[in-house]
């Protein structure tokens, strides 16, 4: 899992600096789509996990992962969709999010797992 969050981190960079390089707009939009799609991969994955291992948390997790990639999902649209709005705005809020759930509500799985002897 941490390997595909490192992922998302660097694609999260990737647009970043494709932003700053003054990258045409269809290449931002493009990078964007790749980094939804994997995040929904990573998603998948990680709730494939706990529900394999019977975590207690698994409901809760879910809902918030459904609730940020419909957030990410709408955004990422609306910008599409309309060239003048900022990128920057979306790329802030991914990032915060993307900290938040990492550091806060993935965190809370990995001793779970460790105490019972999951890996
Ligand atoms: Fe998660
Ligand atoms: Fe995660």
């Amino acid at each position: 899992m941490d390997d595909q969050h490192a992922i998302m981190m660097e694609t999260m960079n990737e647009l970043r600096l494709a932003l700053v390089q003054g990258a045409k707009r269809t290449q931002a939009n493009e990078l964007l789509d790749k980094l939804i799609e994997f995040t929904r991969l990573h998603f998948w994955n990680e709730e494939l996990l706990l529900e394999r291992h019977g975590f207690p948390g698994l409901a809760g997790h879910r809902a918030e992962h459904r609730r940020l990639l419909a957030q990410i999902t709408e955004s990422a649209h609306r910008l599409q969709h309309n060239e003048s709005l900022p990128m920057g705005d979306l790329l802030l809020f991914l990032h915060d999010w993307f900290i938040d759930h990492v550091e806060d509500v993935d965190r809370q799985y990995g001793p779970w797992m460790n105490e019972h002897n999951v890996y």
